[in-house]
């Protein structure tokens, strides 16, 4: 691990920023998008690198254009497999590098989830993530947010409809923890088979008291009847049962649609195949409860979105591109230190712990900590004490926990086992099983030795 260095602000997730902090940065972007080319002035003299190690049009292309319209200049490593990365070289080190004097703020795209957390921990200078496999794409959620505060003013209180593929969209990941946080309603409409991951299901309900319910969508028209809906309000889930009945809750209105592409280049050998995917066109686009709903799409679609509404004042998808440029023009203004609205040190975060010998590792194989394993720092997050639930500190995903050690007795203990209350959390290590506990020199606890 790198040494001790005072810590630049980061975006690694959405949850790297206050709620406060997204509202500024949708204030500056707003006054940057009055004149795009009367703010050279910002950040004169700072560079950007661009490292991406999956294609990209929009994201690398609007950070690039924001930091030449701060009057800084950018670098960019475009394709990586042109880089010393064909060579072996490890995201670790190319980080150090690019980040030790080339650039002063670095944008990341990787195919692999959590690297952008993992570079954050080698990166002497911000780390911004463009996208860590399917897992979050903070900035187009920063960028979606903005887009959806500019077209209706809040966002609190919206009900919107995320479409299409849930499972591995990461703009979806992000998108739909920031809607929670704040207080808009989220339906799912998702493709059949790529429901949202079970990882962003537990933390909409556990920290956000989400209850999933179905929805009774036949004011949806055509995009619903491809699909099964399900309602999730973080706000009054009590008051849930006051409004649904046995077909649901009742969706009479809807704020936004935002749809996404498949995202076929993550998927097993296979999946997919055979159904159809869904689409939003006129006729989806006439439902009563659509009647003034914008249209929304990170963007590149393939057919999901028909060009035939390209021209309904509904659609929104290409204005919400061009606002990628002004949010990274906040973003980028405010991580070099040019935009007084981050000021408050790093977010805390939840607590993370080294994984031990014999300790589990990710099981998600997708996951960054198992290709650049020589590198990996504390990965286990305990995301909950009671009950014990600990996740992947890069990607997420839930960790399997068989049982838990204690560093100090050496022994180990059931999680939901009486005996692990007086453990303090930076005592415990996590196993898959007893087997695995013992292989590692623990002993079960026991009547003798009960912590
Ligand atoms: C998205 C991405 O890369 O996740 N594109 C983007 O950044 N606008 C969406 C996608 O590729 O489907």
């Amino acid at each position: 691990m790198p040494e001790d260095r005072p810590q630049p602000r980061h975006l690694v997730s959405i949850d790297d920023l206050s709620l406060a902090e997204m509202q500024a940065l949708f204030e500056a972007a707003k006054e940057f998008s009055e004149d795009l080319t009367a703010h050279a002035d910002r950040c004169p003299g700072r560079i950007a690198a661009s490292l991406f190690y999956e294609p990209s049009t929009r994201t690398r292309l609007s950070f690039e254009s924001a930091m030449l319209r701060l009057g800084g200049g950018v670098i960019t490593a475009a394709d990586m497999s042109v880089s010393s990365a064909s060579k072996g070289e490890s995201l670790a080190d190319t980080v150090r590098v690019v980040g030790g004097g080339y650039a002063d703020v670095l944008v990341l795209r990787h195919p692999s989830e959590g690297a952008a957390r993992l570079a954050a921990q080698y990166s002497p200078v911000p780390v911004i993530n463009a996208g860590d496999g399917s897992h979050e794409h903070p900035t187009q959620t920063l960028c979606d947010l903005y887009s959806l505060w500019v077209e209706r003013g809040r966002i609190e209180g919206l009900d919107v409809v995320l479409a299409g593929d849930l499972r591995y969209s990461r703009t979806i990941h992000s998108f739909a923890f920031a809607l929670a946080r704040f207080g808009a309603n989220i339906l799912c409409v998702p493709q059949g088979g790529f429901e949202l991951p079970d990882y962003v299901m537990q933390r909409l309900r556990e920290e956000f008291g989400v209850e999933p319910v179905r929805a009774n969508a036949s004011k949806m028209g055509d995009l619903a009847a491809q699909s099964d809906v399900i309602y999730m309000t973080p706000q009054k889930p009590h008051q849930l049962s006051l409004f649904t009945d046995a077909k649901g809750w009742n969706v009479s209105h809807v704020d936004a649609v935002y749809m996404t592409r498949p995202q076929t280049e993550r998927y097993a050998e296979g999946e997919g195949q055979g159904t159809e995917y869904l689409q939003l066109g006129k006729s989806a686009l006439a439902a009563d409860s659509l009647r003034d709903a914008v249209v929304m799409h990170p963007l590149p679609r393939r057919d999901e979105i028909s060009a035939e509404i390209d021209g309904d004042p509904r659609s929104i998808y290409f204005k919400q591109a061009a606002r990628g440029v002004p949010i990274r023009m906040a973003i980028l203004a405010a991580l070099a230190g040019e935009l007084p609205i981050l000021d408050a040190p790093p977010a805390a975060g939840i607590p993370t712990y080294p994984v031990v010998e014999g300790g589990n590792p990710c099981p998600n194989p997708n996951c960054i900590s198992n290709t650049e394993t020589r590198h990996v720092g504390a990965q286990v997050a305990l995301a909950s004490r009671l009950p014990l639930r600990v996740q992947c500190a890069y990607c997420s995903q839930r960790l399997p926990v068989g049982v838990v050690g204690c560093r100090s007795s050496r022994r180990f203990h059931d999680p939901a086992s009486p005996g692990l209350r007086p453990v303090r959390p930076e005592q415990m290590v996590f196993f898959v099983d007893a087997a695995a506990a013992e292989r590692a020199g623990y002993a079960a606890a026991s009547a003798a030795h009960p912590v």
